[in-house]
C-alpha cells in the first residue's frame, strides 16, 4: 500500500516552544498558512525564493541549464521552428495543426497596422526620443484605441488583443527606430513574414520591396524564439502584477516594456557592448577583471537569478553569430568578448560564484552587426517577448488561485511623531 499521508513540514517557534504543521505541495509551503499559523512574514527581497504562481508555460532548470516553452527545448525550437509558431505554442499550450498555423499567421499578419493616430502620437515624440520610451508609451496608448481590451473576462476580446498586439510590436518598435534617424515610417507589407516585414520596416528606402538577407532574417527569428519566454523574470513578474489588477493587456504589457528598460534586465546587451568598448583591447582585461572581483565593475552579460550553469540561449546565440557575421563581417568587439568568456569561466572567482555567460553576452554583438544602435536592443527583446508576456498575461486571468498583487513591507520608519505646522518649524 502506498503511503497518501501529505508531506509536510514542521515548524517551531523558539521563542515560546510552538509547533506548527505545513504541508507541502510542489516542493512549496503556502507563505499565507505559514503566516496565520505562525503569526510571522517572510521576508523576500526581489522574490529570490518565492513563488508567485503556478505556470505551466516555461520550464527552467537553472542548474542543469534547461530552458523548455510548453515543454520543447528551447534548442528544438531555434533549430527548426518560427518564431510565430512559438507564439502560437506559448498562448495556446500546444503546437498548431496546419490549418490553425495558417490562420494565425493570416490574423497576425493583417493585424500588423496602427491607427494613424498612433503614427502622430509618435510623431509627437523629441527628435532623440529613445526608441524603449517610444514603444512603452504607444503600446499602452493603445488601450485608448481598442476600449473593448478592458473586457478581460471574454475570451474572444482576449484573443483579439493578443493578436493585435503581437502584431503591431514589430511595426511600433521599427517606428521609433526610424523616428531617431528622421526618416519616414514604413508601412508593414503584409507580402512579407513576420521577421522579414519588420526588417522592411527598418530598413526599406525607396525600393519597391525590401530584399533582406534570408540568413539574416533566420538569424532574427532565432533570437525571437530565443526571447519569446523565460519565466518569472522581472517584466514577466511586472506584467503579471499590473495586470493584477485586472487592467487591460495593453497597459499590463506597456508596464512589462517598462521593466525590461532597466540594464539588469533587457538593456544588459547594451552595456555589454560598452563594456567591451571600455576595455578596448586585449590587453587591458586582466585589469578590468581585477576591477571585477574587487566590485568596482560588473562582467556584463554574466550571471543570472536562475542559471547557474551556462545559459542555452547563450550556447544558440553564439552560434548564430557566425552566421551573421558570415554576411556582415565580423564585430572586432567579439575577440574581446570570447578572451572574456575564456578567462571568466576558469577564474575562481566566476566558479566559484557560478557565474556564466547569459542571452545577453553576444546578442549585442549580433545586433551591432545588424545596424541596430544600442538603444534599439531592448527593443528588440520586447517585440518577441510579447507572446511570453501575453502567455503569463493569460495564464493569471484563469487562476482562481490569484489575487491583486500586493507585497507586504517590514517597516522600519518612525511612528507617532507629532507634527508641527511649518509656520512654526520655520519660525
Ligand atoms: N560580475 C561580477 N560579479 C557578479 C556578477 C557579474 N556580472 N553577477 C553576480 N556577481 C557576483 C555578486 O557580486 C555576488 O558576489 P558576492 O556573493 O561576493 O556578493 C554574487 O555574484 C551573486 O550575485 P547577485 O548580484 O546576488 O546575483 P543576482 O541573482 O541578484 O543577480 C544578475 C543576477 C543577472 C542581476 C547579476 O548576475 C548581474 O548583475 N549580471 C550582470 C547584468 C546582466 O548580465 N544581466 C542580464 C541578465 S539575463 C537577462 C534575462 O534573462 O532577462
Amino acid at each position: 500500500m502506498t503511503d497518501t499521508t501529505p508531506a509536510t513540514l514542521t515548524v517551531r517557534d523558539n521563542r515560546d516552544g510552538s509547533e506548527h504543521e505545513l504541508t507541502i505541495t510542489d516542493g512549496a509551503v503556502s507563505a499565507s498558512e505559514f503566516g496565520k499559523q505562525t503569526g510571522l512574514a517572510l521576508y523576500d527581497p526581489g522574490f529570490t525564493n518565492t513563488a508567485s504562481c503556478r505556470s505551466a508555460v516555461t520550464y527552467i532548470d537553472g542548474e542543469a541549464g534547461i530552458l523548455e516553452y510548453r515543454g520543447y527545448p528551447i534548442e528544438q525550437l531555434a533549430e527548426s521552428s518560427t518564431y510565430l509558431e512559438v507564439a502560437y505554442l506559448l498562448i495556446h499550450g500546444e503546437l498548431p495543426t496546419q490549418q490553425q498555423h495558417e490562420e494565425w499567421v493570416h490574423e497576425i499578419t493583417f493585424h500588423t497596422y496602427v491607427h494613424e493616430n498612433v503614427k502622430s502620437l509618435m510623431q509627437g515624440f523629441r527628435y532623440d526620443a529613445h526608441p524603449m520610451g517610444m514603444l512603452l508609451s504607444s503600446v499602452g496608448a493603445l488601450s485608448t484605441f481598442y476600449p473593448e481590451s478592458r473586457d478581460i473576462h471574454d475570451e474572444q476580446v482576449r484573443h483579439e488583443q493578443i493578436v493585435r498586439m503581437i502584431a503591431k510590436m514589430p511595426t511600433l518598435g521599427a517606428w521609433s527606430f526610424r523616428h531617431a534617424q528622421g526618416k519616414p515610417y514604413i508601412y508593414p507589407d503584409n507580402e512579407l513574414s513576420y521577421a522579414e516585414n519588420f526588417l522592411s520596416m527598418l530598413f526599406k528606402m525607396s525600393e519597391r520591396q525590401y530584399d533582406a538577407d534570408p540568413r539574416l532574417v533566420r538569424a532574427l527569428e532565432i533570437l525571437f524564439i530565443l526571447h519569446a519566454d523565460h519565466e518569472q523574470n522581472c517584466s514577466t513578474n511586472a506584467v503579471r502584477s499590473v495586470g493584477s489588477s485586472q487592467v487591460d493587456p495593453y497597459s499590463a504589457v506597456s508596464a512589462g516594456i517598462a521593466a525590461l528598460y532597466g540594464p539588469l534586465h533587457g538593456g544588459a546587451n547594451e552595456a555589454v557592448l560598452k563594456m567591451l568598448r571600455k576595455i578596448k583591447t586585449k590587453d587591458n582585461i586582466p585589469a578590468f577583471m581585477e576591477g571585477v572581483k574587487k566590485g568596482d565593475e560588473r562582467l556584463m552579460g554574466f550571471g543570472h537569478r536562475v542559471y547557474k550553469n551556462y545559459d542555452p540561449r547563450a550556447t544558440i546565440i553564439k552560434k548564430a553569430c557566425d552566421d551573421v557575421f558570415e554576411v556582415t563581417g565580423v564585430n572586432p568587439l567579439l575577440e574581446i568578448a570570447q578572451e572574456l568568456e575564456k578567462i571568466a569561466l576558469e577564474d575562481e572567482y566566476f566558479v566559484k560564484r557560478k557565474l556564466y555567460p547569459n542571452v545577453d553576452f553576444y546578442s549585442g554583438l549580433i545586433y551591432e552587426a545588424l545596424q541596430f544602435p544600442a538603444e534599439m536592443f531592448t527593443v528588440l527583446f520586447a517585440i518577441p517577448r510579447t507572446s511570453g508576456w501575453l502567455a503569463q498575461w493569460l495564464e493569471l486571468v484563469d487562476d482562481k488561485e490569484q489575487k491583486i498583487a500586493r507585497p507586504k513591507q517590514i517597516y522600519t520608519g518612525e511612528r507617532q511623531l507629532k507634527f508641527v505646522p511649518a509656520a512654526e518649524r520655520w519660525a
